[in-house]
């Protein structure tokens, strides 16, 4: 996969990315709307013209020429406004998908730092959101904006030529209501922004809620649920009540000064005429004007308003998307080829947290093709070990290599795949089990997915269920028991053959029974691969060739079971005290 390019990340920049993208079709289309909007002016002017043209009860050559011009501009102006309006059907879907590919594509770069520090459907939905208001921008400031701006300045200019103080009086009028509109909307962002914001805080509380439905049901807490719901609804309605007196506020400024315009623009030209300064073709085009620029203007108190929310909602996308990446491929990174699978972690340190290190200095070698086990208490960093050899983060002193490389200068892509993961709580996607198994490898037939599936005890159970390897498996796989999944992950993690293979608890949720039988197959199926097994219940990973044994981000012991188990160590406490519990196990294990 080529790594995604840049995005701009600030607003502007971004839009003029996705516009110079698509110029071939947004030319046109701004280029149809100004015209658009042209003709509509121009039409009042042309007008006038035929009115001067035509004394009462005469027909001229200049009469008809001036009526020609007036039809041609009423048909141009419906057609150019249809063809702007078609360009903007075929951009604005074909625009926000490739502003989605391009956001989602960011996103697939970012570490598991991110991806665990932000919530998976808050990311989603940002992309879908911050896509979409690259289209709300565009045609808010080509649709809205644009036009008024236009008629505002292209009829003072006309006015202007007619009669000096009417267009002076014109242009002071645009200005001054562009400014107050743009400052009333400005100031009453914030109102709107807090109404947003409550309403998406009362969407969070109703997902949680809805999601938890069944745990209300068990503990008996609905009503108390219908609380915590009317709680956040009473905190939307209040910021939606101040929001609206806000708009309210903009609605009463913009109905003052249309009337002001109205009733100033037609006294005045009114006064004009009657002391015979101005003729009635110029009565006619002040009027008409008046008309159009009032259609124009309508509601863009409201529109500048829409406009800030879209930019806002622009800006806080890119602003949690378009974060760089924190791990990123060094500049000459390379595809090294992984032969033995040896690994070693040289003085490493590493914390999530600055301050709290999980591992200070830790040491070990483990050669290619040797199967390790680490056990140790919850926390102690065994899942961190194989995070960190994954370079899902980035440690903070010493190395880690694999065949003698350090993993910092292998491509990311190609580290994963020499690296297979069975990871503690395997999560499948909402597609067909078949599609599941075959993420190991997506060109693998259905004989070879059958074949992962029959190693990693699987078949059976997918045999069992009405729709077989087609049927799908839930959200996160919640439509099967814990070692479905589990078996499902196994036959994934082997059909993608990795020279390294991992298991975090692999076989945890498995009975006894069907463990030892998939420790057979990885002991078969895994000859010569580097296998790093954890796991709690030590009968798991007693035969394996070494143990390492983890305590609060050390390696405290370091063996083969029988060495461990003839000191005396934390190893051999752990035995003891799952001996008990696990006996039968061990007793298997060991023969
Ligand atoms: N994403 C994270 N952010 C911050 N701290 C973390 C994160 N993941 C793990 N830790 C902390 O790092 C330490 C080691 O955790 P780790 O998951 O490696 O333990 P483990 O040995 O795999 O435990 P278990 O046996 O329960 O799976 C713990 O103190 C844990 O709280
Ligand atoms: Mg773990």
């Amino acid at each position: 996969m080529p790594p995604p390019s840049a995005l701009p990340s600030q607003p502007l920049p971004f839009l003029l990315h996705f516009m110079r993208r698509h110029a071939a079709l947004f030319v046109p289309m701004a280029l149809c709307e100004t015209l658009h909007t042209l003709c509509a002016i121009l039409g009042p002017y042309a007008l006038a013209g035929l009115l001067r043209a035509a004394p009462l009860g005469t027909d001229t050559p200049a009469l008809h020429r001036a009526a020609l011009g007036f039809a041609v501009l009423a048909v141009a102006e419906i057609g150019l406004g249809r063809a702007a309006g078609a360009l903007q059907l075929r951009l604005a879907p074909v625009q926000r998908q490739s502003a989605l590919r391009a956001l989602y594509a960011w996103l697939q770069g970012h570490s598991q730092r991110f991806l665990s520090s932000n919530f998976a459907g808050a990311l989603a939905h940002r992309v879908g959101e911050t896509a979409l208001s690259v289209n709300q921008i565009m045609s808010a400031i080509l649709f809205d904006l644009w036009p008024v701006v236009l008629t505002l300045t292209v009829s003072t200019a006309l006015l202007l030529r007619t009669h000096p103080g009417l267009g002076a009086a014109l242009g002071c009028w645009s200005v001054a209501f562009l400014t107050v509109s743009w400052w009333l909307a400005k100031s009453s962002q914030s109102f709107t922004l807090r109404a947003a914001a409550t309403r998406a805080e009362t969407t969070g509380v109703l997902v949680d809620s809805v999601s938890h439905l069944s745990s209300a049901q068990l503990f008996a807490q609905q009503s108390h649920e219908r609380a915590v719901l009317g709680q956040a609804l009473a905190r939307e309605l209040g910021a939606i009540r101040a929001s609206n007196r806000y708009t309210e506020r903009i609605r009463w400024s913009q109905a003052i000064a249309f009337a002001l315009l109205k009733l100033g623009t037609l006294g005045y030209a009114l006064h004009l005429w009657h002391t015979a300064q101005i003729g009635l073709p110029d009565v006619v085009l002040v009027l008409t004007l008046g008309m159009l620029i009032l259609n124009e203007a309508r509601n863009l108190g409201r529109r500048f308003l829409e406009l800030f929310e879209y930019i806002g909602n622009l800006n806080n996308g890119l602003r949690t998307l378009l974060v760089p990446h924190d791990i990123v491929d060094a500049p000459d990174a390379q595809d090294w080829a992984v032969p033995a699978g040896a690994l070693s972690f040289r003085a490493v340190g590493f914390a999530y947290q600055p301050g709290r290190p999980v591992f200070h200095n830790l040491n070990v070698e483990i050669a290619g093709g040797q199967r390790v086990g680490l056990v140790g208490f919850s926390g102690s960093g065994k899942s961190t070990f194989i995070n960190l050899l994954l370079r899902q983060y980035d440690i903070t002193d010493g190395a880690i290599l694999i065949d003698g490389h350090d993993i910092r200068s292998f491509r990311q892509d190609h580290l994963h795949r020499q690296v297979g993961l069975i990871p503690q709580d395997p999560s499948l996607f909402h597609r067909s089990l078949g599609d599941n198994i075959r993420y190991g490898q997506l060109h693998a037939s259905d004989a070879q997915v059958r074949a992962a599936a029959q190693r990693a005890h699987a078949d059976g159970f997918i045999q069992h269920l009405r729709e077989g390897y087609a049927a799908l498996v839930g959200e996160r796989g919640v439509k099967l028991s814990g070692g479905q999944r589990q078996r499902v992950a196994i036959a994934r993690a082997l059909l993608k053959d990795a020279p390294v293979l991992v298991l975090d608890e692999a076989t945890s949720s498995l009975d006894s029974i069907t463990e030892r039988a998939i420790q057979e197959t990885l002991n078969q199926g895994m000859r010569g691969k580097t296998v790093i097994v954890i796991a709690h219940r030590l009968s798991t990973v007693a035969h394996l060739d070494r143990l390492l044994v983890f305590d609060a981000g050390q390696i405290v012991q370091d063996g083969s079971h029988a060495e461990l188990i003839a000191q005396a160590g934390l190893y051999q406490r752990l035995w003891r005290m799952q001996a008990d519990g696990f006996l039968g196990d061990v007793a298997a294990a060991m023969d």
